[in-house]
C-alpha cells in the first residue's frame, strides 16, 4: 500500500523510514519531507505544507494513499483527522477535540485537575495586570507558559522576577501570536524529566519504550529551552514499577477522561513527566503526537512492524498485538543550525553525510534540511539532523553518536556532547554503590 506521512522533521523522517520497512508498504510519500526523506528507497516527497489540509487531502486522494500518519501537532489541532475521516480516508492521530489537550495548556491543566492527574499547581490569565500581580505574589522561581502552540518556545522557567515579568509581557505583546493571548503560570516542580508515549485508541493503549529528551540548548542542561537537543531510549529512570504507576495514575485516567468528555483519543499520546526524588511522576505537558527527537531513538529500537501497530489502533484491536524492541539502547544527538533556537540561519552546506560508514546501528535522520539549486544538502531549519546510534549501553551509544556527529560539519553547527548524561552518571553510581 501507499502511505502518506505529514511533516518534514526528524520525527517524520524516522516515521517514514520505519513504515517503509513494512513488507506491506510499497511507497511512503512525505509532505513536505526534507532532503533526507527525498533520498530514501521507497520514499518520495510531495511539496505540500504540513498545515495545508486541503492540499494534503487532495494529495491523498490523487495518490490513492491507504493511510495517512500525521507527525506534528499543528495539523492535528487544525482538525486534519476529522477532515480526512469525513472524506472517508484513514488518518492516524487524534481529532481536533482531543488534540486540544496539547493545543491549549489552560485546557490541559483544567483537564488534569478534573481527572485527578498530578501536575504543577497553576493559574490562568487573559490580561496583563492580574498576571503580573500573581507573579509578584508567588515570587520566583516560577514558570510562565503561552497557552497555545509555540513550537516548544513559549515556556520560560524564570529564576528572577524581571525574567518572569518579561515572559508575561512577551506573551501579551503578541510575540507568540494568538498562542500568547492567555498565559498559564505554574509552580516550578523539580526532579528529572522523562517522556512516556503510548499508542492509543479510546481506553486501549500500548506503551512504547520510555525515553528522555534534553530540552536545554547547552550542555549540563543550561541555556534556553528548545524543541529538544537529543534523546535516548529506554531511560533507566523509568523502572517497570514506575511505568506501571505512570500508566495507572496518568495514561489510563487521561484516556478515560478524554473519552468521557466526548473527545475520544486515537493516536500517539505523549506524557512529558517530571519525576521527583521520591519517584512520584507529575505531568508537565501532554502532547498528542510522537516526540521529536524522542521518536528517532524509539523507532530505531522498534522491532515490530509499525504499520501493524497503527492498523491495530485504527481497528480497535490494540489488545491483540505485542510490541518487540531491540534490547540495546539507542541515543540520538540533534545537530542544530547556527542561531537556533532564536532565529536559525539557513542555507549552510552540510558536509560529510556521503562519507559516513555503512553501519546498521547508526542512522542520521534529517530534519531542517533541503537541497539547494546545485542539489547539495543545506540547512533549512532549526533542528537540522538527529544522529542516532544503538549501543551495548547508553555510554557506548553516545560514543558512536558523538563520533558520527563529529564527522558531519556545517557552519555554526550546535550539538550537545552530553546527551544521556543523567543515565550515564546513574550507571556509574550503581557501579560504585
Ligand atoms: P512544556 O512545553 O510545558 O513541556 O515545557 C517545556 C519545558 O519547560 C519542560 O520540558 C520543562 O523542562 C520545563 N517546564 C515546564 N513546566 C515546568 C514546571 N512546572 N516546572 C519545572 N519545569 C517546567
Ligand atoms: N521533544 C519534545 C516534544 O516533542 O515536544
Amino acid at each position: 500500500m501507499k502511505i502518506l506521512v505529514v511533516g518534514g522533521g526528524g520525527r517524520e523522517h524516522a516515521l517514514a523510514w520505519k513504515l517503509a520497512q513494512s513488507p506491506r508498504v510499497r511507497e511512503v510519500i512525505v509532505a513536505p519531507g526534507n532532503a533526507g526523506t527525498g533520498l530514501e528507497r521507497r520514499m518520495r516527497n510531495a511539496e505540500v505544507a504540513a498545515t495545508d489540509i486541503d492540499g494534503l487531502l487532495a494529495l491523498a486522494q490523487a495518490e490513492e494513499v491507504a493511510l495517512t500518519v500525521v507527525g506534528p501537532e499543528a495539523p492535528l489541532a487544525a482538525g486534519i483527522v476529522d477532515r480526512f475521516q469525513d472524506a472517508g480516508l484513514r488518518c492516524f492521530g487524534p481529532g481536533a477535540a482531543a488534540a486540544e489537550l496539547e493545543a491549549s495548556k489552560a485546557f490541559s491543566k483544567e483537564f488534569m485537575a478534573r481527572h485527578g492527574i498530578a501536575s504543577a499547581s497553576y493559574a490562568v490569565f487573559d490580561t496583563l495586570e492580574p498576571a503580573l500581580i500573581h507573579v509578584g505574589r508567588q515570587g520566583v522561581p516560577i514558570v510562565v507558559k503561552a497557552d497555545g502552540l509555540a513550537a516548544g518556545k513559549g515556556v520560560t522557567v524564570a529564576t528572577t522576577l524581571a525574567q518572569a515579568e518579561a515572559a508575561v509581557r512577551a506573551c501579551f505583546s503578541g510575540r507568540y501570536g494568538k498562542a500568547g493571548a492567555r498565559v498559564v503560570i505554574e509552580e516550578l516542580v523539580s526532579g528529572e524529566e522523562a517522556s512516556y508515549i503510548v499508542i492509543a485508541d479510546g481506553d486501549r493503549y500500548l506503551a512504547l519504550a520510555s525515553s528522555q529528551d534534553h530540552k536545554r540548548l547547552g550542555e549540563a542542561d543550561t541555556g534556553p529551552n528548545t524543541g529538544g537537543m537529543g534523546a535516548y531510549s529506554p531511560t533507566p529512570l523509568i523502572t517497570p514499577a514506575l511505568a506501571e504507576r505512570i500508566e495507572q495514575d496518568i495514561i489510563a485516567p487521561a484516556l478515560a477522561g478524554l473519552e468521557a468528555e466526548g473527545r475520544r483519543f486515537t493516536g500517539f499520546l505523549y506524557a512529558g513527566l517530571m519525576i521527583d526524588d521520591d519517584g512520584t511522576p507529575r505531568v508537565l505537558e501532554f502532547n498528542v503526537r510522537l516526540g521529536d527527537p524522542e521518536s528517532q531513538p524509539i523507532l530505531m529500537r522498534l522491532r515490530s512492524d509499525l504499520l501493524d501497530l497503527i492498523e491495530a489502533a485504527l481497528e480497535g484491536q490494540l489488545d491483540q498485538v505485542d510490541v518487540t524492541w531491540d534490547q540495546r539502547p539507542c541515543l540520538g544527538i540533534v545537530m542544530a543550525a547556527a542561531g537556533y533556537p532564536d532565529k536559525a540561519r539557513t542555507g549552510d552546506p552540510i558536509l560529510g553525510l556521503d562519507s559516513l560508514e555503512e553501519n546498521p546501528d547508526i542512522k542520521v535522520f534529517h530534519g531542517g534540511t533541503a537541497n539547494n539549486l546545485m542539489g547539495d544538502v543545506v540547512t533549512a531549519g532549526g533542528r537540522v539532523l538527529t544522529v542516532c546510534a544503538l549501543g551495548k549501553d547508553i555510554a557506548a551509544a553516545r560514543g558512536q553518536a558523538v563520533n558520527t556527529a563529529n564527522a558531519i560539519t556545517f557552519e555554526g553547527a550546535q550539538f550537545r556532547n552530553d546527551i544521556g548524561w543523567h543515565a550515564i552518571i546513574r550507571g556509574l553510581g550503581d557501579l560504585f554503590a
